[in-house]
């Protein structure tokens, strides 16, 4: 038989057991709100099926070297590339270090992560989890790093897919209930040129992301009368805010002392490309690091987390408790709820990557879920 014909054969299986709108099921699409039943037509279809992994070992050099270099050009993204709403993995894919179509596994974007940008491999991994559980393919291990488009004719979100991880009050992209959550917006981006002018003589210093960060907030409180503002999103939004202050500065130092300059940050929000000449941070940027920045921003901006009765309208949740621990619960619950009633390999890769999910918080003190049983 030609290979051809194979492909014809098994893409008709979803037909053949009464399934027709899952023909053509993408490798990388989460399997969240389908039937035991029409997990199984899917399944049908997938080229492999390696289910959870562990997580990759740490890379060895964590030292400033060149990133931007012959052996990663950048090249613009292509029509059939999937991006979506983090600037950071967009450009890991435009220079190589990602699969440039942008479907992935978890385990290439924590190795890619560190080695472009030097995040630290702890958080890298937890961050990369927070995502994979609800976006993500359980099955195939695959995930995609965005894109509202139509692969094989089904809508694939990805990343994008919002409520999840993805959330408002993004820097440069719209909140879903305003219009466009993955692209780059440059209106929404020109509050760092605003920022930057009155606090940080023209550069991007911690003082103008913290204010460009509050104004990018007060803005969904005025416009979006369903503004979510809660944990994950809470801490999700001003951990970013910290994430291009240590990681998108060219060689930035152990203590994130060098500002960012206007052209270097459209460079990486916009184009998704790394500036000539670009050294990774100096020393991964890891947890103890991250929790320090992003509490430093949250006693900047004086926001807690809460939700928009309304326009105009911000009510506090005093609730949250605004923590990793939380975040990660919420992040449990949220699968549960996406996966009410997994059977077979699906329930037990699920389970597998929701272990793999709580040893990236390296926290034994925060409590472990298990919404599938031990
Ligand atoms: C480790 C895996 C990562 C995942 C799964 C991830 C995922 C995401 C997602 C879903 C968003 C959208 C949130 C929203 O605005 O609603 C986002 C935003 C963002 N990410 Fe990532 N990200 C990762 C790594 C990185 C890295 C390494 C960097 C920087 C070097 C980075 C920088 C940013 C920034 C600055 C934003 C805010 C964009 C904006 O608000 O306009 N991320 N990321
Ligand atoms: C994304 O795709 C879905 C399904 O095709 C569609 O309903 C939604 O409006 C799209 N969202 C954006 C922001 O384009
Ligand atoms: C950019 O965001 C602004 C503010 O929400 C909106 O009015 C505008 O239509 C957006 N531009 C694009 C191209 O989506
Ligand atoms: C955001 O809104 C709050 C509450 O109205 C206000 O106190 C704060 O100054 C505003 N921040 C900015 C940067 O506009
Ligand atoms: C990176 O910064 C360090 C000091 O902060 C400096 O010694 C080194 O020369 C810089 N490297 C490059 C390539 O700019
Ligand atoms: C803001 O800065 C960027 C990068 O330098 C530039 O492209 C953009 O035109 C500036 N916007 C305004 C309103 O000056
Ligand atoms: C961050 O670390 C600095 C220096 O160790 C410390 O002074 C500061 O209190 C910390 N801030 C937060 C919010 O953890
Ligand atoms: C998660 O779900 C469990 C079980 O329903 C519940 O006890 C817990 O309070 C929830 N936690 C969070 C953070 O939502």
């Amino acid at each position: 038989m030609k290979p051809q014909t194979f492909a014809t054969i098994v893409a008709l299986i979803p037909y053949v057991l009464g399934f027709p709108h899952l023909a053509n099921f993408p490798e990388h699409r989460s399997l969240a709100g389908l039937s035991p039943e029409e997990v199984r037509a899917v399944a049908s279809q997938f080229d492999s099926m390696p289910g959870a992994q562990p997580l990759p070992p740490p890379i060895s050099d964590t030292s400033s070297i060149l990133v931007n270099d012959a052996d990663h050009p950048f090249i613009p993204d292509q029509p059939s590339d999937l991006r979506g709403p983090c600037p950071g993995l967009n450009t890991l894919a435009a220079h190589g270090y990602l699969p440039r179509q942008g479907v992935v596994t978890p385990g290439q974007i924590i190795t890619a992560v560190q080695e472009g940008f030097n995040m630290g491999y702890h958080f890298a991994s937890f961050l990369c989890y927070s995502a994979f559980i609800t976006d993500g393919n359980h099955l195939t291990n695959l995930m995609s790093i965005g894109a509202n488009t139509t692969t094989k004719g089904q809508p694939t979100t990805g990343i994008d897919t919002h409520g999840h991880f993805e959330g408002d009050a993004s820097l440069t992209r719209d909140d879903a209930y305003l219009g466009n959550n993955f692209m780059f917006n440059q209106t929404l981006f020109n509050a760092f040129n605003e920022s930057a002018a009155q606090v940080g003589n023209g550069m991007i210093t911690f003082e103008a992301a913290a204010l460009d960060r509050a104004i990018r907030i007060n803005d969904s409180i005025a416009r979006n009368p369903e503004f979510s503002f809660e944990t994950p999103r809470f801490l999700g939004a001003i951990a970013e805010t910290g994430f291009f202050f240590a990681m998108f500065v060219n060689n930035q130092t152990v203590d994130n002392e060098k500002p960012l300059s206007l052209n270097d940050a459209e460079s990486f929000f916009g184009n998704h490309e790394f500036p000539q000449g670009f050294y990774r941070r100096q020393g991964p940027y890891e947890f103890p690091m991250v929790k320090n920045v992003t509490y430093t921003f949250v006693d900047m901006i004086g926001v807690k987390p809460g939700n928009n009765n309304g326009v105009n309208n911000y009510v506090v949740n005093p609730e949250d408790p605004m923590t990793f621990c939380y975040f990660y619960q919420k992040q449990v619950n949220l699968t549960a709820s996406l996966y009410p009633n997994p059977t077979g390999a699906l329930k037990q890769a699920i389970k597998a990557n929701l272990q793999t999910y709580y040893e990236t918080l390296g926290d034994p003190t925060c409590e472990q879920y298990f919404p599938y049983g031990q």
